[in-house]
């Protein structure tokens, strides 16, 4: 199939990166269907993608007919039976190696054998979830920045299995989005987070070290270095959770303590300060 022959997508997990992606294809005139595991999920998804497409209108970037439009090719279900018909599939579930290898098994007994499947994961091993399916030559990862709207990259990752064609097709979908795309191999971090996650650790050292205030860190980011965001407002942004999570997977792959996740940033999840969709992280926030 050809990226511009997809009609219809299935996205499973509607979260802060997944409902960004049901999002991105609505606006692209794409049908999707997403997924989640209980209706008040369901029901948060769909809520999550009306306030960012209500801010697109207000920031002049979407014309209030074109929000509807896309609003209204928008499907919130609870059974992963209805993605069954999707000419793709990108799974965004949480960041966790087994339950994303039962939701790829599942996915590859769902839909037709030609089907692309694609992971959202931002450092767990592709290869893994390629293997798990009969499909292995179109298991490959789009890695998604958040916010997914906003943000123009998207990372197109190859496992070892990934086929040409697969990368292809993955290539001009991401165009169709209106991303750029980047190839990176199937590699913890990929591109990004393997630059990232460093530095966002760095800067929670030196708050836990009483070295700068938390201000200080990230007005030297942005006024220093041009960066929309200081540091820590981005691990904000990110969730420190998901950062603690990927910051594990970099550090088992390299065993590099520069990717070991300082200890700060551990209590605090521990604490349950996870940033902007906890109420608390590094700064306060309305809960979302
Ligand atoms: N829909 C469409 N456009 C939107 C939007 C929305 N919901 N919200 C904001 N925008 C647009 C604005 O219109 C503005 O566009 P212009 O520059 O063309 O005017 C632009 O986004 C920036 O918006 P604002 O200046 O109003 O500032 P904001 O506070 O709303 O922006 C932000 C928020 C986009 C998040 C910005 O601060 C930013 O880019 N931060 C950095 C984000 C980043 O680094 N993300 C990567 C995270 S790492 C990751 O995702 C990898 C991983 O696996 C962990």
């Amino acid at each position: 199939m050809k990226a511009d022959e997809v009609k219809k997508v299935g996205v499973l997990g509607a979260g802060i990166m997944g409902s960004g992606i049901v999002e991105v294809c609505a606006k692209a005139g794409i049908d999707v269907t997403f997924v989640e595991v209980d209706e008040e999920r369901r029901e948060h998804g769909l809520q999550a993608v009306e306030r960012s497409m209500a801010r697109a209108v207000e920031r002049g970037k979407l014309d209030r007919s074109d929000r509807d439009e896309a609003m209204a090719r928008i499907t919130g279900s609870t059974d992963i039976a209805d993605v069954a018909d999707s000419d793709l599939v990108m799974e965004a579930v949480t960041e966790d190696l087994p339950t994303k290898i039962e939701v790829f098994a599942h996915l590859d007994e769902l839909t037709r054998p030609e089907v692309v499947l694609a992971t959202n994961t931002s450092s767990l091993p592709i290869a893994e979830l390629a293997a798990i399916t009969k499909r292995p030559d179109k298991v490959l990862g789009l890695h998604f920045f958040n916010p997914p709207p906003v943000m123009k990259l998207l990372e197109v990752v190859r496992a070892l299995t990934t086929s040409d064609e697969t990368v292809d097709f993955a290539r001009a979908f991401a165009v169709r989005l209106g991303k750029t795309p980047v190839l990176s191999k199937d590699r913890a971090g990929f591109i990004v987070n393997f630059l990232l996650i460093p530095y966002l650790n760095s800067a929670v050292r030196m708050l836990d070290e009483n070295f700068a205030t938390r201000e200080d860190i990230d007005a030297g980011v942005k006024l220093g270095l041009g960066h929309p965001m200081g540091p820590l407002e981005l691990l904000d942004l990110i969730g420190l959770d998901t950062a603690l999570q990927v910051s594990g997977v970099l550090y088992d792959e390299f065993k590099d303590p520069i990717y070991a996740a300082p200890t700060l940033l551990k209590r605090m999840v521990a604490a349950g300060y996870l940033g902007r969709k906890s109420g608390k992280g590094f700064y306060d926030y309305e809960k979302q």
